[in-house]
Formats: structure tokens, C-alpha cells, sequence
């Protein structure tokens, strides 16, 4: 069966190609793009991404539902939100300044019990779309390795988290097809519990696994 909601995966490094075979595979129609021309990326589209269509990024964002951002945190202001406006906008990136360097706008408040997390400030950024948090906190490589059929004994569990109901359960859809059992948070704040330095982050976990470390954490309550 086909999906209805067509994706553009933005970022074909480490995480994009995944997400974007795992789409591909769950039915999703799936357009792929990083910041260059399309054309550089065809043939390894081609081999390892099988069914994706390599596309310029303003162009997979237009025909797309469902956009998902898998490019450094750092990009994001290369990124134009008028171009996502009206998206249902998947937040998988991490604000991890070993890489991306310190962001300012991303250290706000930080260490204080009421610190934003990093998914706020990108819908904040993004005010135009409906930003959901998921599929950032799990390894590229085991995303792809863990992923199961609804109702496999060894299946995992990805968060997801958001401030609307109608992304939120898009999104958990896609997750439940993708391969795991989607696990809804109160709202795009909860979300902070998937970041790095969360008790999920980094961590494959199956649901009770999933749901105890968040009744554990107070991020998840606020
Ligand atoms: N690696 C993981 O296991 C993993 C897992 C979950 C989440 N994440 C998060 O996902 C994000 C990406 O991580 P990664 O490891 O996949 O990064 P990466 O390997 O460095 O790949 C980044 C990709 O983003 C593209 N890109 C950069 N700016 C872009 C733009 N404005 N529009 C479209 N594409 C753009 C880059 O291509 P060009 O530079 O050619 O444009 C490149 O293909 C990070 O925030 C990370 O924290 C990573």
C-alpha cells in the first residue's frame, strides 16, 4: 500500500540515506536533496538509496509533506523557513557543538531547570511549520539495524514530540512503519528527554525500557 505523504529527506550524509531507505521501504514516496545540485548525488542516490529521487532542496520541500531535517544544526540557518512553511517539519538533529561549534541561540538558558531544548528554538525558528521532534537519537547505524515489524518482540522505541496533534501522530504513523513503537510526549518540550544528555539518548530501548527512563527524568514533565 501506498502512503499518502511524501517526504523530502534534507541532508544525505550519515543519517538522511537512512531515514530515507527505512521511508522507502515502510511505501513513502521519498525525494532526497543537500544543499548542492541534485545531480552530484544521483549515482550514490542511485546505489544506495533505491527508489529515492535525488532533487534540488527547494523542490522536494514544495512537493513534500512531510520534510525532515537530518543536516548539522549549524545549516539550519541556510534554511529558509518561508520554504517550509506549512510542513509538517521533522526535527532529527542534535545541537552537538563538537561539531557544530557553540550556537549561541542554542545555549540560551542552558543548565537552568527551565532550559529550552534545541527543538524549540528550531520551531521557533520555523514558525510557519509544524516542528516534531524524532528519529534524532538513535545511532544512523542502528536506526537502520533495529528497525522491526509492528509487534516483533525485540522492536524498539523512538520518541516523538511535538506541539501538534495532527504532525504528532503523522510523524508517529511514519515512525510505526519505519519500525518502531512510537512513543508520544506531552508536547514539544517533553522532547528535551531525546537530546543528547537525555536518559534515551544514545540508548536503543524497548518500550517499558523507554517509557521508565522518561518517568525517571524530570524533563519529561514540564
Ligand atoms: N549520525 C547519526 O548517527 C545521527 C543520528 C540521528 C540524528 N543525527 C543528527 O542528524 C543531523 C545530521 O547528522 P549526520 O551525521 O547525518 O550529518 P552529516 O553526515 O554531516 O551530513 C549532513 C548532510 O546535510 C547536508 N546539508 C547541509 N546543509 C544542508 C542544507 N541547507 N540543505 C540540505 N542539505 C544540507 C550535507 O550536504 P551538503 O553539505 O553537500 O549540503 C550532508 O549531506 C545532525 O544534527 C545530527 O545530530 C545524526
Amino acid at each position: 500500500m501506498r502512503n499518502k505523504e511524501r517526504l523530502a529527506v534534507l541532508g544525505a550524509g550519515h543519517v538522511g540515506p537512512v531515514i530515507a531507505r527505512l521511508a522507502i521501504a515502510a511505501g513513502y514516496p521519498v525525494a532526497i536533496a543537500t544543499s548542492g545540485d541534485p545531480d552530484d548525488i544521483a549515482l550514490i542516490t542511485e546505489l544506495v538509496i533505491p527508489g529515492a529521487q535525488p532533487r534540488w532542496a527547494s523542490d522536494a520541500v514544495a512537493d513534500a509533506d512531510i520534510v525532515v531535517l537530518a543536516i548539522p544544526l549549524h545549516r539550519l540557518t541556510d534554511v529558509d523557513p518561508a520554504l517550509l512553511a506549512g510542513k509538517i517539519v521533522v526535527d532529527a538533529m542534535n545541537y552537538w557543538p563538537a561539531s557544530d561549534g557553540v550556537l549561541t541561540a542554542f545555549e540560551d538558558d542552558s543548565g537552568s531547570a527551565n532550559s529550552r531544548g534545541s527543538s524549540e528554538i528550531v520551531a521557533r525558528r520555523l514558525a510557519g511549520s509544524a516542528v516534531v521532534k524524532a528519529l534524532n537519537h538513535i545511532g544512523y547505524h542502528e536506526l537502520e539495524d533495529r528497525a522491526r515489524p509492528a509487534g516483533a518482540p525485540d522492536r524498539r522505541a523512538v520518541g516523538v514530540a511535538g506541539d501538534d496533534p495532527v504532525a504528532v501522530a503523522a510523524i508517529a504513523g511514519l515512525v510505526d512503519r519505519v519500525g518502531y513503537d512510537p512513543v508520544r510526549l506531552e508536547n514539544l518540550r517533553a522532547g528535551r528527554v531525546l537530546e543528547p544528555g537525555g536518559p534515551v539518548f544514545g540508548s536503543v530501548l524497548t518500550l517499558p525500557e523507554f517509557e521508565q527512563a522518561m518517568r525517571e527524568d524530570a524533563r519529561s514533565l514540564t
